[in-house]
């Protein structure tokens, strides 16, 4: 029911190239382990055969896998998820063999012979002993992240846990903003964002929900394509006020993993519009009532939908080439500490900021779901090779993007001494985005603070937001400086893991935010 951190490996030659925050072990003893495993498994069960395209058809950016598996829920999800069928072979072309070799095999689902193995040399994958779409669905966290941010650093390009999203004015103007949230943080909900009523003419078009794919072009901008064709979405507090647009997405075509199941055969979560049932199955097939206290759907349960039912995917999510991103928006999940939005100074800045982040852990990943961990980018599960390599990669990209995008860090989840949410968040969220967007475009004004530029006073819109006093963004973006004497320790322990190859440039630039606090 969730991704499983421990089982992943990634597996190079050595244990360096993998890095401190990856479980690593040797190709050939893993490939030994896990075809003794497969071996035979598939008997008396169908085998699937999965060719898989990441990417829109003809785009250079896009790329060729092929997924054998003995579960029909892969086999449905990749129909959703990916490009499948005979668009792969074509983008392949006649002889090329430049594609992904992945292997599913469900086994008995037994957490013991469980392993999700990375084989970045080879473009091999091989995963058994579970059915949890992180896990199992080989194209999105196993290709597009770990195999793909291996490949994009010996190619010159970034495979990142972004959303893409596209912000239109009332004038018609389009910009383009990728962001970096960790599971469970709130990429799907703002990437389908709905603007509140007076913003009128803004709306935001999807280009993607989870992952990007990002290469410097020829005008010296940073371009972006969504590899995925689907969205396996986080179901709870899925409903018409938070997701309208989610809410229509998923009225049909749809696989949900983990939910309630209603006596009239409907699907449950907490959250969903509509009266709770009296009674249904919880997701472990147990009954269920309102007077029960374990939860009917598991936090972590998932839609998987195809993108064409977005009502605001963007007609750009099929460009070949790409959307040229203005802004990176990097944010986690933190109930203190973190203000609600600042600007990095400058590239270096803002990759010590996407370097630095922290965020509590959620339902996504079996274990720990609370606890502050340093959270790279929103890349740590997902990086697949050393972290230190990781941000000198970001460092040294900065030489070939001209125009590089703007860098930004938000917290939706800052809490007040009562524990309750500060920030309305949702479709509120787009006074933010605006204030990004008006920065992207030198439309506003920003001071200089500590930690990065902020916003001037008056330059968030609050009107029409009810029951929120303008004080209430002072508390938000309040700096303190014991939360912030904390912080630096905690960022200090994620240095101190990574100091044989992190960057000093990384050093320097923690130096000066200690000096300006
Ligand atoms: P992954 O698919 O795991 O990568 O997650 P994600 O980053 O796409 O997160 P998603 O948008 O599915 O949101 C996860 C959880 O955060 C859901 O329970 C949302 O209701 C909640 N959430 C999303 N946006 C906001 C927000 O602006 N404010 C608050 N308070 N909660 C939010
Ligand atoms: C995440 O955990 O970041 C997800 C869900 O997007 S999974 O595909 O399981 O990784
Ligand atoms: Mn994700």
């Amino acid at each position: 029911m969730a991704r499983v951190e421990q089982s992943t490996f990634i597996c190079t030659e050595n244990a360096d190239e993998a890095g401190p925050t990856n479980n690593w072990m040797a190709p050939k003893e893993m490939y030994q382990k896990l075809r003794g495993y497969a071996a035979g498994s598939m008997q008396g069960r169908t085998m699937y055969v999965i060719p898989y395209l990441m990417g829109p058809p003809g785009s250079p950016l896009a790329k060729v896998g092929v997924e054998l598996t003995d579960s029909i829920y892969v086999a449905l999800s990749m129909g959703t998820m990916t490009r499948m069928g005979s668009v792969a072979f074509e983008q392949l072309g006649g002889e090329d063999d430049d594609f992904n070799r992945g292997l599913h095999c469900m086994l008995d689902v037994n957490p013991e012979r469980r392993y999700i193995a990375h084989f970045p040399k080879d473009n091999a994958i091989i995963s058994v002993g579970s059915n949890y779409g992180g896990n199992v669905l080989l194209g999105k966290k196993c290709l597009a992240l770990r195999i793909g941010s291996y490949l994009g650093r010996q190619e010159g390009w970034f495979a990142e846990h972004m959303l893409i999203l596209g912000v239109e004015s009332p004038t018609g103007e389009k910009t383009y903003i990728a962001a970096a949230f960790p599971s469970a943080c709130g990429k799907t909900n703002f990437a389908m964002m709905q603007p509140p009523a007076q913003f009128k003419g803004w709306k935001v078009w999807t280009i993607g929900d989870d992952i990007a794919w990002m290469k410097p072009g020829p005008d010296g901008r940073l371009y972006a394509i969504n590899p995925e064709a689907g969205y396996f979405g986080v179901v709870p507090g899925t409903n018409s006020k938070s997701n309208p647009g989610a809410v229509e997405m998923i009225s049909r075509d749809t696989v949900y993993t983990n939910v309630a199941l209603t006596p009239d055969l409907d699907v449950w979560w907490e959250g969903k519009d509509g009266p709770v049932p009296k009674e249904c199955l919880d997701w472990k097939g147990n009954k269920w009532t309102p007077d029960s206290k374990e939860k009917a759907a598991h936090p972590n349960s998932r839609f998987t939908a195809p993108m064409t039912n977005n009502p605001m995917l963007a007609p750009e999510a099929n460009d070949t080439q790409g959307v040229p991103i203005s802004a990176i928006v990097f944010g986690g999940r933190r109930g203190d500490t973190m203000p609600l939005v600042y600007q990095a100074f400058n590239w270096v800045h803002g990759v010590y900021i996407g370097a630095t982040m922290g965020s509590e852990m959620t339902a996504a990943a079996v274990g720990g779901a609370g606890q502050v961990r340093r959270d790279p980018m929103a890349m740590l599960p997902f990086c697949g090779y050393h972290m230190g390599d990781y941000f000198r990669h970001w460092i040294n990209m900065h030489k070939t993007i001209k125009n590089p995008p703007r860098i930004f860090h938000v917290n939706w989840f800052r809490k007040n001494s009562q524990g309750e949410y500060l920030w309305p968040g949702f479709g509120e969220n787009m006074r933010v985005l605006k204030w990004i967007v008006d920065r992207c475009h030198s439309r506003t004004d920003a001071i200089e603070s500590a930690l990065g530029w902020v916003p001037g006073p008056g330059s968030i819109d609050l009107t029409g937001l009810a029951g929120f006093p303008p004080e209430r963004l002072d508390e938000l973006q309040a700096i303190s400086e014991d939360e912030w004497r904390k912080e630096l320790i905690m960022q200090d322990e994620l240095f101190m893991q990574l100091h044989n190859r992190l960057p000093k440039e990384l050093i320097f630039q923690r130096e000066l935010l200690l000096a300006r606090l």
